[in-house]
């Protein structure tokens, strides 16, 4: 694509966009009267209109049904998280068996870890990317201390090569390789919270497996934002919040991913709660626990309806614009943000990979000079993206809600700032 640096062309982008109905979906920003560019869909996505019908459903279901809610509501809540089971498949690439909806995302890394995380004093080794987000470091420390290892010894962490800001396919699975008899699990981001940078999932998975590792993935920034194909790519578990890309509110629910040819296996150990138990009999109320089949039977608690309420609302909007068609024009609206942004290369260096491939809707920029600076100007004239200790502005277009003339008027902003800065 030969992108131009002209209203005309951003508005024939918008115009040619078969996703821009989308936009009229959800509650956009204002500011002072005027539209905000909200670029932190990375943070916390914006609300989907159909949520508050979603909500008010629930509700009233609660209000005039009671207990009998369960059963007798609208959507039943007794099988709440099978409505939400098959649209969040579609979205991570997994067979429906393989993923459930419960929790949030920090609570299923520990119930994951649980399962898959089995050391032994000979492999014993947890491979994460170097600054990782602060949740997963300290969910990896404690499982290591919770199984009697030093994490200083146990924990591997993967750092780019000098002069770069991001991490090599080649020298992970370098380095999976050098750890080949210690390593137990493979534990990365699918995207770097940081960077942006989108891993080559299929490739590290593979190259776990070729040495005996667990391959796990927090695709928190992944999920929603990429095409991923976690069965096709043979990934054991992954989990992924739905705040962020799948606009599902703050502190939202969370998916697990958990693979067929696990999924199957009642000897994994894990921690069970009766929502995992086997359907049929969960209200025999006996003793002696029985897992579902498949992702399910990692539940522990009865479904939080209106979390998984506004998730329901929000996932009909992924099937209906479909990640393929969501991911297409993600591909052209990143790519335009990363065409205007070069302009400004004196003063700003993108740090997420160039390649496509790597990297999925969110650009990170390291501002030379002053950033904090840049980021609040930009605050002020009604762009929203998010800053980050100590340099960084991330901002990401997301297909489902940004225009190409809300990144072409970026530039226009920027431009002015720069003339005077
Ligand atoms: C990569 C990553 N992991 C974990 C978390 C923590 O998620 P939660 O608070 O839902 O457990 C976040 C939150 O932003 C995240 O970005």
């Amino acid at each position: 694509m030969n992108f131009e640096n002209t209203l005309a062309f951003a508005q024939q982008m918008d115009a040619d966009d078969k996703l821009s109905g989308f936009r009229n979906e959800f509650y956009l920003l204002q500011k002072n009267n005027k539209p905000v560019t909200y670029l932190c869909g990375n943070s916390l996505g914006l609300q989907p209109k159909n949520v508050k019908n979603a909500i008010e459903q629930e509700l009233h279901d609660w209000a005039t049904l009671g207990v009998e809610g369960h059963f007798d509501g609208k959507n039943p809540w007794m099988y709440y998280h099978h409505f939400l089971t098959e649209s969040a498949a579609r979205v991570v690439g997994a067979k429906p068996v393989e993923v459930v909806v419960m929790n949030n995302l920090t609570a299923n890394l520990h119930l994951m870890m649980v399962s898959f995380y089995r050391p032994t004093q000979q492999r014993y080794k947890i491979m994460m990317e170097v600054s990782a987000f602060p949740s997963d470091q300290y969910a990896m420390e404690t499982q290591a201390k919770f199984h009697g290892f030093d994490p200083n010894d146990a924990i591997i962490e993967l750092k780019p090569r000098e002069g770069d800001y991001t991490l090599r396919t080649e020298d992970i699975i370098e380095a999976i390789h050098t750890h080949k008899d210690s390593l137990c699990l493979v534990m990365l981001g699918g995207v770097n919270y940081y960077t942006g940078q989108f891993f080559n999932v299929k490739a590290i998975t593979e190259a776990a497996h070729q040495v005996g590792a667990i391959a796990g993935f927090d695709c928190a920034h992944a999920a929603g934002n990429l095409n991923l194909k976690l069965h096709d790519w043979n990934v054991d578990f992954a989990v992924w919040c739905t705040y962020k890309y799948l606009n599902s509110g703050p502190g939202g629910t969370s998916g697990v991913f958990v693979h067929e040819k696990h999924a199957n296996n009642p000897d994994l150990p894990r921690f069970a709660g009766w929502w995992g138990h086997n359907e049929k009999e969960r209200f025999l109320m006996k003793k002696g626990f029985i897992p579902m089949e498949g992702a399910a039977g990692w539940q522990l608690s009865n479904a939080q309806i209106f979390p998984m309420a506004i998730h329901k609302a929000s996932l009909e909007l992924f099937d209906k614009a479909g990640m393929d068609n969501l991911r297409e024009k993600s591909i052209l609206l990143t790519g335009y943000l990363e065409f205007i942004l070069n302009d400004f290369s004196d003063y700003l260096t993108i740090i997420t990979p160039k390649n496509k491939e790597e990297r999925g809707c969110q650009l990170s920029v390291i501002v030379k000079q002053n950033g904090k600076h840049l980021f609040d100007y930009l605050v002020e004239n009604n762009v929203l993206p998010d800053w980050r200790e100590p340099d960084v502005i991330r901002m990401s277009p997301v297909p489902m809600y940004n225009t190409f003339t809300e990144v072409y008027e970026l530039g226009e902003l920027l431009k002015k700032y720069f003339i005077k800065h």
